[in-house]
């Protein structure tokens, strides 16, 4: 585990030297056009170096984190999301933020964005069907939004749904999951310092199929917790229902913290392929909790992790 973060981490430390020059070039570019940081709220107020949270392990590509997604309301095809999800409109974008909070209401993108601190954080995705991919994600903590908010003493979970949008998301025809898809944490998941909403990555706005305008990466858990173009926050007493859990409890648990040590009732969860190695690229072992134990692991003391899976 130690050696994993670096609180002294340069981007060109961890980026390529290609896609260093790019978004440098990306950044040079956009301030020329007039389309600054300062203009685009899902950049705004980047701060110049990465989190403290930050992996090293190598990035993906842009090419590969924009073309390998799962995104089931437009298809369940990993290029379906790059295919479709370009007609996705998503400024505006509302955000309703509900349930046992001092000041719900509806948040326009901008307003949640007044006055956030982005941070760049390097996290790994590790998906239940045993492939991962390391992203450079842009984003604030999760934990910002709800104290802004404030969650009254009776809070317990988050629940968060994305947007239903029949026009441009023709997965939504299909009865895969029954839409709006759903997410939940427990409160203390939410409030953790790791689970951020993310705006942006590689220094590009969020791209639609990733997730546009606001997604959560909660790292630790396997990747369907980090739901997708958010619509809803609801701040809640019960357990949340979870739209993998809903379709199928038991393959799919509430917690869902990547455990190599459980596997999935399909395939073993040990071992992982990094997604852009090729498909005979060695596999490497899947670390418990994803790597982020030493943040998360006493989230869940006393707790059976096999019962709550
Ligand atoms: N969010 C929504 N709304 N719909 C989805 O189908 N898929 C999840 C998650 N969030 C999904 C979603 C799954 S299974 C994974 S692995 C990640 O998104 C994939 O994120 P990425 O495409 O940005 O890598």
């Amino acid at each position: 585990m130690a050696g994993r973060y670096k609180s002294d981490l340069n981007w060109s430390d961890v980026t390529p030297k290609s896609v260093f020059m790019n978004r440098r070039q990306w950044m040079a570019g956009a301030g020329a056009a007039g389309l600054g940081a300062i203009a685009s709220p899902a950049l705004a107020q980047l701060n110049a170096s990465p989190s403290a949270y930050s992996t090293d392990a190598p990035l993906n590509t842009l090419e590969e984190i924009t073309n390998y997604n799962n995104f089931y309301e437009f298809g369940t095809g990993k290029e379906d999301p790059a295919r479709y999800a370009g007609k996705m409109v998503t400024d505006p974008w509302t955000v309703k933020i509900d349930g046992l909070v001092d000041k719900p209401g509806d948040y326009g993108f901008d307003d949640i964005m007044k006055g956030v601190d982005l941070e760049e954080r390097i996290y790994r995705l590790r998906c239940v069907e045993a492939w991962s991919m390391v992203v450079p994600w842009i984003g604030f903590e999760l934990a910002d939004l709800l104290n802004r908010v404030g969650v009254q003493p009776a809070g317990k979970y988050v629940a968060f749904e994305t947007a239903v949008l029949p026009d441009v998301m023709p997965g939504l025809a299909r009865g895969y999951l029954d839409w709006p898809y759903r997410e939940g944490l427990r409160l203390d998941e939410a409030m953790n310092p790791l689970t951020i909403l993310a705006t942006g990555l590689y220094d590009e706005p969020m791209p639609n199929q990733n997730g546009a305008p606001l997604r959560l990466v909660v790292p630790w858990k396997y990747g369907f917790k980090s739901i997708k173009s958010i619509v809803r926050i609801s701040v809640t007493e019960t357990e949340p229902p979870t739209s993998w859990n809903m379709a199928n409890a038991r393959e799919y648990g509430f917690y869902s913290n990547v455990n190599p040590e459980v596997d999935h009732p399909r395939w073993s969860q040990a071992t992982e392929r990094k997604v852009g190695g090729g498909f005979f690229a060695k596999r490497v072992e899947t670390q418990k909790f994803n790597g982020y134990g030493d943040q998360v692991a006493s989230l869940y003391d006393g707790m059976d992790l096999r019962a709550n899976f």
